[in-house]
């Protein structure tokens, strides 16, 4: 995880940094640093957020620079602490590092035993180490001979104190070369360079890149790279919060207008889509929300009558997967960039099975690496918990397998839906006053059959992760096997009942728990007699789930806000988690 910026060009790069740094918090927020440089090196770290930084530079006397590294981390090695915090420096080199050196331990070793001293607990300082190691009179050779020793992943940003340039290579970690008018940028996402750039190249595994203030050399294994420039679609205005307290809120609240916008896309232009009928079956891979808009298409596709497996990266890489030929894998990823979902991605293309990704982030890992790949185009996510990816993914998916098995109804209310969706978030009234009566509540739980257990799981997921409220979802049928005896006076019972065919089912579960104490609430389309209720409108089954989830992302926003939580960036998580 983790973000990195680096700058060189002719202005002062501690504000470009800074601002970039902000930017990038969503990829870990437990510390920060930078490095100025200008024939000497200053270093500036601070543990928690990146305010926390910035004020300890606006008290420090700073060096007059037009190069500098700067970095936010989630902590792998070692504690969150301000020794561990990056930049880090051994003799010439100091560097920032996204990923995880594996081999670091043995590596540490070897440079021990040659007499080198570490100070920190981090795998970083190894690299640093390593090329300073190396390092004779050049630079990329020594990084070259450095990287050559390291296992793992690594996006690198590097200052020599012997030279007014800035290095960075990258493997398996995303890294871009940001292009302005006279100065050049280093960033793990072009979203924290959008104020002076949108033009950035992409960089190859092991590509290093040498700056100066007005060129740029890549070259690998001594020869030069030469790599095309490319325009990033994304505005400025999708990286500030436009009037908004919180990212989270804004984001759900651009969830009508992205829906339209792909519907217009995609609903005449069903070509565009692959054809999923020549599949006879199709895995479903994903992490976190992912993975549950993959358990809405799971119910989906299952439907169509096509044969669906479905799994949590970070076990699929590693099962053992008997594949049948005429199959797919479905991979779904915000980010395009978690590092299990690219595991199993790459599992699925080692086997010559076809892939298909549905992401968010254009020229990713994911996007770049799978056969088929569709863009969910909802613009820069920024609050760590997913909401207007969430429901786009789901929509996707929803495309997908309306293009299976097309029928009249779909077409009518996909049009709706947009509108229907602004209606059901202007309610937020209603979502305070549920959340009111929620925030005290240690514990919650969510029940739903089939797709509206997938709804369930993501409306339990979502409330936790931005609330800190303990909160798990069950199937409906399932809940008596053990989970009920937790049910007590008052506890929440959140059911979701869109599925018709099962909704006497679900109501019955919802009775038994109510009966022993249950305070519910009801999320479905049709209406009944309980005091807490969203009636969400009636719509085709496959866009019943799109309607679902926004009012529980909303009612986890208001628990969040009324419990005085981080809620764009909740503790101990990150939005993109490149690590295993
Ligand atoms: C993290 C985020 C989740 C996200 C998951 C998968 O855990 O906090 O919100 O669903 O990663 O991320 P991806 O980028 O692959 O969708």
């Amino acid at each position: 995880m983790c973000g990195i910026i680096g700058y060189i060009g002719s202005k002062r790069p501690e504000k470009i940094l800074i601002e970039g740094l902000k930017k990038l918090e969503y990829r870990g927020y437990d510390s920060a640093g930078i490095a100025l440089y200008n024939k000497e090196v200053q270093i500036i770290k601070s543990i928690g957020k990146i305010s926390n930084l910035e004020e300890k530079i606006n008290n420090e006397k700073l060096i007059d620079s037009n190069i500098g590294i700067a970095h936010t981390r989630w902590a792998t090695h070692g504690e969150p602490s301000e020794i561990n915090a990056h930049p880090h420096r051994i003799g010439h080199i100091t560097l920032v590092h996204n990923g995880i050196i594996e081999n670091a331990k043995e590596l540490k070793e070897k440079l021990q035993n040659k007499g080198v001293k570490f100070n920190t607990s981090t795998d970083t300082e190894v690299i640093a180490a390593l090329i300073n190691y190396y390092y004779k009179d050049n630079m990329e050779k020594a990084i070259e001979e450095a990287i050559s020793e390291l296992k793992g992943s690594y996006a690198l940003a590097i200052i020599n104190d012997q030279e007014d340039k800035l290095y960075a290579v990258r493997c398996e970690s995303p890294l871009i070369l940001g292009i302005g008018d006279n100065e050049y940028f280093i960033t793990s996402d072009i979203g924290a360079i959008l104020n002076y750039t949108n033009k950035y190249v992409l960089l190859g595994q092991n590509e290093i890149v040498t700056l100066t203030k007005d060129s740029y050399n890549i070259v690998k294994e001594d020869t030069k790279v030469f790599r095309k420039v490319e325009v990033s679609n994304l505005s400025l205005e999708d990286t500030t919060l436009n009037g908004y307290d919180h990212y989270m809120m804004k984001e759900i609240n651009e969830e009508p207008v992205l829906v339209d916008n792909l519907i217009k896309k995609y609903i005449n232009n069903l070509d565009s889509l692959p054809d999923l009928n020549k599949y006879k079956n199709i895995h479903i891979v994903g992490c976190g929300s992912a993975y549950y808009a993959g358990m809405i298409g799971k119910n989906l596709f299952e439907e169509d009558g096509i044969k669906i497996e479905i799994d949590v990266a970070s076990e699929y890489r590693y099962r053992n997967i008997i594949y049948d030929k005429d199959t797919l894998v479905i991979l779904i990823s915000q980010s395009g960039e978690t590092a299990d979902t690219i595991a199993a991605m790459r599992k699925a293309n080692d086997n010559n099975i076809d892939t298909l990704a549905i992401v968010n982030v254009q020229s990713s890992t994911i996007e770049r690496e799978c056969t088929y790949s569709i863009l969910i185009e909802a613009g820069k996510e920024i609050a760590v918990a997913t909401t207007k990816a969430f429901i786009l993914q789901v929509l996707v998916l929803s495309l997908l397998s309306y293009k299976i098995n097309p029928d009249n109804k779909y077409l009518e209310d996909i049009k709706k839906l947009p509108q229907q969706l602004k209606v059901l978030l202007d309610k937020t009234g209603y979502y305070k006053k549920l959340a009111d009566s929620i925030y005290k509540h240690e514990d919650v739980f969510f029940i739903g059959r089939k797709v509206d257990y997938a709804i369930s799981m993501e409306g339990s997921l979502k409330l936790k992760e931005v609330s800190y409220i303990h909160s798990d979802s069950y199937q409906a049928g399932e809940l008596k096997h053990g989970t009920i005896s937790l049910v007590k006076e008052g506890t929440i019972v959140f059911a979701i009942v869109t599925d018709d065919e099962i909704r006497d089912k679900t109501i019955s579960n919802l009775e038994e728990v109510i009966s022993r104490g249950a305070k519910p609430i009801y999320v479905g389309n049709a209406d009944v007699d309980y005091e807490n209720k969203i009636i969400i409108p009636k719509i085709h089954k496959k866009l019943q789930p799109l309607l679902a989830v926004p009012p529980l992302q909303m009612i986890a926003y208001y628990v969040a806000l009324k419990r005085g939580c981080d809620i764009d960036k909740p503790k101990n998580l990150a939005k993109s988690v490149t690590v295993e």
